[in-house]
């Protein structure tokens, strides 16, 4: 059975098992904090993986947090229904993780002094990732072809809107935002050790000897693949089912390419271009 009741919020769609009006409102009215850091991404980006760089760059290398706290308990999703709760029980600085576009949320951080990382990942890449994570995440609609699949996700239809949206909205506040980072799961997994040293010294917490190499061991993929708190194999069969696949998948770059066919790419490209056109950053993948 599928709990893929969807929420719609501003012509978005949300899956309903997490979301509600009230949580999905919630986050358009929240009270940022200045010290507050907030990680901010499209869907299969990289979410996961900066939650944990950022915990452990808090902690200074020190994996016991994430060892032991589950990662939305430890940097709660500002729109999901558990959040206020959640955070209501935090003290000292929060991290907050937030897949909703920026046009929701620009009013709540405008004037706020909190640190913005928003993690951007190659969109064919992200619509391979996405389109198994609908395989086994059963608050999200039963995927059909990857062909059907990718239609929606270029369109814009698929759960939490458009990619193209999402990070065109992101990337405007470059001059904007007072605190912001931006980065690339590449550019993450391309040079993990230099990317943790600009996150860490973005959020004035630099990093010397082995709180670098700590951290930089417990947030490999194979690591976080092995660490229940990330890896979502303790949620409920009803809720994300294992058997039809992995939350930690594959971790690489470029995995699109044993997906997409030629056409495929074509249609891809010509939508991209068009869409990306104004955008004020390039990408690694570009
Ligand atoms: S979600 O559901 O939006 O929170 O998903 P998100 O965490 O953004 O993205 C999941 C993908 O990130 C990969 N991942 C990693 N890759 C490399 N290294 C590390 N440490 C890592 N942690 C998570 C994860 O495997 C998903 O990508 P795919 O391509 O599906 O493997």
């Amino acid at each position: 059975a599928r709990l893929d009741v969807t929420e719609t919020f501003h012509h978005i769609s949300f899956p309903g098992h997490i979301h509600t009006q009230d949580s999905l409102n919630y986050a358009l009215h929240f009270q940022f904090q200045d010290r507050d850091t907030v990680i901010a991404t499209y869907p299969k980006s990289g979410t996961t993986w900066m939650q944990e760089i950022v915990t452990l760059v808090k902690n200074r290398g020190d994996p016991q947090l994430s060892k032991t706290v589950p990662n939305w308990a430890r940097a709660p999703w500002l729109e999901q229904h558990y959040s206020a709760k959640v955070l209501e029980a935090t003290q000292g600085h929060r991290i907050l993780t937030t897949h909703l576009p920026y046009n929701l949320l620009a009013s709540a951080l405008q004037g706020s002094k909190a640190k913005v990382i928003y993690v951007a990942r190659n969109p064919k890449d992200v619509a391979v990732s996405y389109y198994h994570f609908h395989k086994m995440a059963k608050f999200l609609p039963e995927p059909n072809s990857f062909d059907e699949f990718l239609d929606s996700f270029l369109e814009g239809s698929v759960s939490y809107g458009s990619w193209f949206d999402h990070v065109k909205g992101w990337t405007s506040q470059a001059g904007v935002l007072a605190n912001v980072l931006y980065i690339s799961y590449e550019e993450m997994w391309l040079d993990l050790q230099g990317s943790m040293e600009r996150i860490s010294s973005f959020l004035q917490c630099p990093l010397v000897g082995e709180e670098l190499t700590n951290s930089l061991r417990h947030c490999s993929f194979s690591s976080m693949s092995d660490n229940a708190m990330v890896n979502y194999t303790q949620i409920p069969k009803e809720i994300m089912d294992h058997s039809k696949g992995k939350f930690m998948r594959k971790g690489i770059i470029g995995d699109w390419r044993n997906t997409f066919t030629e056409k495929q790419i074509g249609i891809f490209d010509t939508v991209y271009s068009y869409q990306m056109k104004d955008c004020p950053l390039t990408f690694m993948w570009d």
